[in-house]
């Protein structure tokens, strides 16, 4: 790749921090620049560079596609309120649903959430900003891996799969982070004085739940996984594990509840030890816990009858299903 990774151990925060902070305000130059803010570590340490080189002159945006977790947009929206920053929130959401109708195939489902993403959205926004031509977001080394090696197509890789975003979109992208994994844009957050909440926060995938639903992506879909995700997340908190996750299956399967068959919905809950989500090995959790997961997604998320337990590494697992 052409991109020069710096490693954790060759990773110098502060000084990382002042050429990002200068090399963007030497781009952007008097202009303005948007920015997507998810709430996530990328898209929150991306967010807090760009304010610091441009001040207001960043308008950062929340988008609401519709396939984020419960409560997102306002616990992103109250975080930052807190650091001094103003967040928009975008309602987007019939834009996404519309364009994930009648998709299944996992990487067809990927392109339909770019294109909706920066084209349709951000194409829309940069027209209202007249001023702005510049979009930073937080594309990290391991995205642009993946995507080059053929693994999955990350929803923010763009030059590299030949999309010119200037011209196809009116802005020029800027991509902070490039060079870093995972565990170094945690230490970049923590040193920018992001709150532990955000700088140890899981990751959570930019196509996000939908990344998580097998077939069809439709709202009601999504809210069944929504409301697996939380119960996955509140559970599996306190281990410590890099990333845990709820994914919906596309085959119903024969249950029975009170005597009667319940042909119903498939969960499978996954939870994983990595330091950069290259590899990872699912967490040996305790036998208790994953009682306890069944049982509470198979009463709480209404019509699923049978939760199991990935225990298969990446790879030739991925973290997320699609
Ligand atoms: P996979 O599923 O490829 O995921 O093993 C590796 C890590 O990347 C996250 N992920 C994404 N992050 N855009 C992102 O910003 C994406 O399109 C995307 N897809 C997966 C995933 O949650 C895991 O941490």
């Amino acid at each position: 790749m052409e991109i020069k990774e710096i490693k954790l151990e060759e990773l110098d925060p502060e000084k990382f921090i002042e050429e990002k902070v200068k090399e963007i305000a030497s781009i952007v130059g008097e202009g303005m620049a948007i920015n997507a803010l998810s709430g996530g570590v990328d898209s929150s340490t991306v967010t807090m560079l760009g304010h610091r080189a441009l001040g207001d002159r960043l308008k950062t945006y929340f988008i609401e596609n519709g396939l984020m977790r419960e409560g997102e947009a306002q616990k992103v929206a109250s975080t930052f309120r807190e650091l001094g920053l103003q967040v928009k929130l975008v309602d987007a959401r019939d834009r996404f649903f519309e364009a994930l109708k009648g998709i299944r195939d996992p990487e067809e489902k990927r392109e339909a959430i770019t294109r909706t993403f920066y084209r349709d959205v951000f194409g829309k926004i940069v027209m209202k900003e007249r001023e702005a031509r510049f979009l930073l977001q937080g594309t990290n080394y391991t995205d642009v891996e993946e995507t080059v090696a053929g693994i999955k197509r990350q929803h923010n890789v763009l030059k590299q799969l030949g999309i010119d975003t200037q011209e196809q979109y009116g802005y020029k992208v800027i991509e902070p982070i490039i060079q870093l994994r995972k565990d170094s844009v945690r230490v970049v957050a923590r040193n920018l004085g992001l709150p532990e909440t955000i700088y140890n926060r899981i990751p959570f995938p930019g196509p996000a739940l939908a990344a998580r639903v097998i077939g069809e992506v439709t709202p009601e879909r999504i809210e069944v996984v929504r409301k697996a995700t939380k119960i996955v997340e509140e559970e599996l908190a306190e281990t410590g594990a890099f990333q845990f996750l709820a994914i919906l299956h596309e085959d119903k399967v024969t249950g029975v509840r009170e005597g009667k068959r319940d042909f119903g919905l498939q969960i499978e809950v996954r939870c994983w030890d990595s330091v950069d989500a290259t590899t990872g090995t699912p967490t040996k959790l305790p036998y208790e816990k994953l009682e306890k997961l069944a049982q509470r997604i198979t009463t709480e998320v209404p019509g699923v009858v049978s939760v199991t337990y990935n225990i298969t590494k990446k790879p030739p697992s991925t973290i997320e299903a699609i």
